[in-house]
């Protein structure tokens, strides 16, 4: 009798989970909005869980299927997820109705203490809106004329000796990127070509160390990150591995001592952060723990270093597979100036070429395949009404290849930046758009045209093999785009 009895309250169990599991998978149909068929257990997402495909993959393909319609319907295991298929209605979400989807669908920071205050993952309208303003007068225009000379001399610093191959080439990059930031956002001045000979220094240890934990295990937090959440609050894996966890905080820590024993204010961004804490203390809230200052200042670290150096690897690729845009390039800088000093701000603001190129690069090979926001209260977006709790992705990447908004698509064609008012609006988002966009634009802009006229004037940058072969991203990195393989580069040197 026992057996029977534990075997039929088993079965009922199993059952109630699948009927639990599965109780929203009507709700699309129910609206009339279309979107393939879930599955047990993963919904519509196993190929992305699986690597099979990337996210970016997913939504071309589940996009091609219903072409014309601006709203796709699909499941992340149980919970019913939108495809925003049309750019006005982006527009709608990102600009007019930007309160009502303010939120970002990426989160990590019940995970990793080091993500928990970074500005990216602060949620609701008004917390993130107090901390945002804090942060934007340290990267205004006029801020930016001020850290363009420090950028240059960074340059100049870090490729002196000339790189002689793929590896010092993008050691000078990486390491430029580091001195640049830590001597614009926390006025730090290391000899980072000397840390680097030091096998004592923490420094050494941080720029050669691995940012995340590990990568393998890091695809699994990466797919949960935007498609379950429900799963990072059992995971136990921490993000940001234990070597750059602390020196972040011991770093950051020490500015920030250091600035406050100086009682000297600045107008840059750890004045911002300082200015955030003592905002939250005036409030009555609890000051910042060696944690918190790191983690404030995480997401300026990070996107100034490691995401420049990633997007500017893209834009180095779309140079080796168009030799003839490099040449009109190269003509555009040396027109201009023969080597980086002839350069300052305003110049460069005039290198029109390089706009156009800079902007077919991010269009080709886009760094972000998606954007993904939560609608944080009930609303209507087009015709569909959207629940409080929905995440809504942005096809960005499919949007950038569609033939609609981009004529034939697969050609290589800066002039179509030309005239940037012939590109339909938010169609094209590598730093997203309205009122959450990217705080660090400008910033990563004028990095990478910095680095551009030091590499035209230094290098021809080619690569070798068959430049027509289609681009293979990793399907472990199903948000970023990452190669496959890395690119086989060759920097001839110009005498
Ligand atoms: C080429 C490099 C970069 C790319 C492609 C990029 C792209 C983006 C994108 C797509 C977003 C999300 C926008 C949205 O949700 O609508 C974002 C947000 C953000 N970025 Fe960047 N970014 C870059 C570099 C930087 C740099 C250098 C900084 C800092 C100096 C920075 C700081 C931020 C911050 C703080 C946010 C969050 C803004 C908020 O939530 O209010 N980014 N970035």
């Amino acid at each position: 009798m026992l057996p029977i009895l534990l075997a039929t309250s088993l079965l009922l169990g199993v059952v109630f989970v699948y009927l639990l599991w599965t109780r929203d998978w009507e709700h699309w149909e129910k609206k009339g909005v279309v979107g393939p068929k879930p599955s047990f257990p993963y919904g519509n997402v196993k190929p992305v869980f699986d690597a099979n495909e990337t996210f970016g993959d997913f939504l071309e393909r589940t996009i091609n299927k219903w072409p014309e319609e601006p709203l796709i319907g699909f499941y992340s295991f149980f919970k019913p997820m939108l495809i925003v298929n049309d750019p006005d209605l982006v527009k709608v979400m990102l600009i007019r109705d930007f309160h009502n989807f303010v939120d970002n669908a990426i989160d990590l920071s019940c995970v990793d203490s080091l993500l928990k205050k970074s500005l990216f993952w602060i949620k609701g309208y008004q917390p993130w809106k107090e901390t945002r303003a804090l942060f934007t007068p340290s990267l205004t225009s006029s801020k930016q004329k001020t850290m363009f000379p420090i950028m240059v001399e960074s340059t100049q610093r870090h490729f002196y000796g000339r790189p002689q191959n793929e590896a010092e080439v993008f050691k000078a990059i990486k390491l430029m990127l580091h001195d640049s930031i830590l001597r614009i956002a926390f006025g730090v001045e290391v000899d980072l070509i000397n840390e680097m000979k030091n096998v004592d220094s923490p420094y050494k240890e941080y720029l050669e160390g691995d940012l995340f934990v590990d990568r393998k295990g890091s695809h699994l937090l990466s797919c949960a990150s935007h498609l379950a959440h429900w799963y990072l609050k059992f995971s136990r894996r921490r993000v940001v591995s234990q070597e750059r966890h602390d020196f972040y905080v011991r770093f950051i820590n020490s500015c920030v001592d250091a600035r406050k024993k100086s009682q000297e204010t600045r107008n840059d961004i750890l004045q911002a952060i300082i200015d955030i804490e003592k905002k939250a203390m005036a409030e009555g809230k609890p000051g910042f723990t060696p944690e918190d200052w790191a983690s404030n200042m995480l997401t300026v670290m990070l996107d100034s270093t490691e995401t420049i150096g990633l997007v500017f690897k893209l834009v180095l690729f779309a140079l080796a597979r168009n030799p003839k845009e490099q040449e009109k390039l190269r003509t555009e800088v040396l027109k201009n100036g023969s080597k980086l000093e002839d350069y300052d701000y305003d110049k460069v603001a005039t290198l029109k070429r390089m706009d156009m190129f800079i902007n077919e690069s991010l269009r080709v090979y886009p760094p972000l395949m998606g954007l993904g926001k939560i609608c944080v209260k009930t609303t209507k977006l087009g015709d569909v009404v959207v629940e409080k709790g929905t995440f809504l992705f942005i096809p960005t990447s499919s949007f950038q290849m569609n033939p609609k908004y981009f004529p034939n698509p697969t050609t290589f064609d800066p002039d179509r930046f030309a005239n940037t008012g012939n590109v339909k609006s938010c169609s094209f988002l590598p730093f997203g758009e309205g009122p959450r966009a990217c705080l660090g634009q400008r910033y990563a802009l004028m990095a990478m045209k910095i680095l551009l006229v030091k590499f035209l004037v230094t290098f021809n940058v080619s690569l070798e093999g068959d430049l027509d072969e289609p681009v293979v991203h990793s399907k472990k990195s199903p948000f970023i785009n990452v190669f496959q393989e890395e690119p086989k580069w060759k920097f001839t040197q110009f005498e």
